[in-house]
């Protein structure tokens, strides 16, 4: 039985990236205390960290074998909203990717789940993202990290771009629409999850669904995506 190394303050971080990481007991104080005192306490102090860091990494390990047929040996990979990077640090321990993070580096105090028009929530913090990459393997010059708030974001080619439930999950495309455009190749590949998967064949020459989400609330698809139309 495999796992993940963390400690109480990367697992509170899980849990609020990955709702389905607390059980049902944990959803019934949400409901009774409020999202507040769910965000700040009950997901830090009320979780059991052995249960979290297995779950966690069942979880990250099944997304890893959805995705990992889209991705190479040596293979130059962003990913977009990773959370803490459990599927990140699969992805470079099995092919051995250098890996460049994008993410917020806070977390709101009363995390909402669904559209964020605005772009606001947030649920990071890049020291915590960094310790459990180290912690669980990655060497450090396998991946570089940048804070979406300060806008410096690298300007190489990516041969693959993963954003699982974030971009255009939780925020517009259009957000990342120009970036993107400029660090993918005609072969690059995109892989996120959508609520609007038809909407995507006008914007990319190839659009294939490669997971459905249709019994959640959002009823999502994850979708691959290659070469840009102009
Ligand atoms: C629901 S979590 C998903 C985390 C991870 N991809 C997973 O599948 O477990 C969404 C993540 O997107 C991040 N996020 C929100 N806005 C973002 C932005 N503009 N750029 C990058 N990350 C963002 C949040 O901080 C959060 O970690």
């Amino acid at each position: 039985m495999q796992n993940f190394k963390l400690n109480r303050e990367i697992a509170h971080l899980a849990v609020l990236q990955r709702i389905e990481l607390c059980g049902p007991n944990l959803k019934r104080l949400r409901k009774l205390f409020g999202r507040y005192f769910f965000s700040v306490f009950l997901s830090k102090y009320f979780i059991n960290l052995d249960l979290i860091s297995q779950n966690y990494y069942n979880l990250m390990y099944k997304e890893f074998l959805l995705i990992k047929n889209y991705i190479n040996e040596s293979d130059k990979v962003l990913s977009i909203g990773s959370g803490i990077g459990g599927l990140e640090v699969l992805i470079n321990q099995k092919l051995n990717n250098h890996i460049t993070f994008i993410e917020k580096n806070y977390v709101s105090k009363k995390v909402k789940y669904g559209w964020d028009k605005e772009n606001k929530e947030a649920y990071n913090n890049l020291n915590l993202l960094k310790e459990f990459l180290l912690y669980n393997g990655i060497k450090k010059e396998s991946f570089n990290l940048f804070d979406f708030d300060k806008k410096k974001f690298p300007h190489t080619k990516f041969d693959v771009i993963i954003s699982l439930y974030s971009l255009d999950y939780h925020y517009e495309f259009n957000l990342y629409k120009d970036y993107l455009f400029r660090v993918m190749n005609p072969k690059s590949v995109l892989i996120f999850d959508t609520i609007r998967p038809e909407f995507f064949n006008s914007v990319f020459k190839k659009v294939e669904i490669i997971k459905q989400d249709l019994d959640t609330i959002h009823k999502s698809k994850r979708i691959a995506c290659k070469d840009f139309r102009n």
